[in-house]
């Protein structure tokens, strides 16, 4: 199973739209796929409870019952894991922020040796969407790099990453006071490059099955 976990609040979106690129990526190549929307769970971050690190408790699983608690299971049988979000403050969003603190940490240990707990290697993909141009982009990603470090450590290999940027944050710009946006611009960028990011989507998700 290929499952993508899609951290924007909207379930139509520019990244629930790539995922669902991903997924279809990851079909054609005779894969299973899932994708979860944060946004339907019912769960908080880490809450610093420790019990996924207790001596002679059970190690590698967040000890916390709430919405989350299936997905971290079913991650753990997962062929590959796809995180999706759009850029709140040049970082993830609070939805999939959470969702990383309790997944990242209850797969870690504090030890020299064995620091990893999560029981495969399995490749991985981080799927971005930003408002921003890409000059933007590739000065405020320093947030999304370290994370995809930190999974890569975490799921033995590292991540392959999109970017999807200069996205359309909503469909009549003249309802909003946006004088600061280049409504042309992203309106070209729309027609001629997010085709061919969903283009990439769907290789990207081909990819993580071969
Ligand atoms: C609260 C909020 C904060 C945002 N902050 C940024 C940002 O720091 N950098 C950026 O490039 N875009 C930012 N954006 C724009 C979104 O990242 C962008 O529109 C994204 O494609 C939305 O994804 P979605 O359609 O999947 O919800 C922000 C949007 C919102 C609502």
């Amino acid at each position: 199973m290929i499952i993508a976990i899609n951290g924007s609040p909207r379930k139509k979106g520019n990244t629930a739209t790539l995922l669902g690129y991903v997924l279809e990526g990851a079909r054609s190549k005779g894969a299973p796929t899932e994708l979860v929307h944060l946004c339907d769970l019912n769960y908080r971050g880490c809450v610093s409870c420790f019990a996924c690190k207790h001596k002679g408790g059970n190690l590698g699983h967040c000890a916390l019952h709430d919405g989350l608690s299936g997905l971290l299971e079913r991650l753990r049988d997962a062929e590959a894991i796809v995180l999706g979000s759009p850029i709140y403050y040049w970082d993830v969003t609070g939805a999939m922020r959470s969702f990383m603190e309790r997944f990242f940490f209850s797969n870690m240990l504090y030890t020299k040796q064995n620091r990893w707990l999560f029981p495969k290697r399995i490749p991985s993909a981080l799927v971005y969407t930003w408002g921003s141009p890409e000059e933007g982009v590739r000065k405020y990603d320093g947030f999304v790099r370290t994370t995809e470090k930190y999974l890569g450590m975490m799921l033995g290999m590292p991540p392959a990453v999109l970017y999807s940027v200069n996205s359309l944050q909503f469909n009549d710009y003249s309802r909003y006071e946006t004088d600061a946006l280049d409504e042309e611009a992203i309106r070209k960028h729309r027609r001629e490059v997010f085709p061919q990011d969903c283009q990439k989507a769907f290789e990207l998700g081909a990819s993580l099955v071969s």
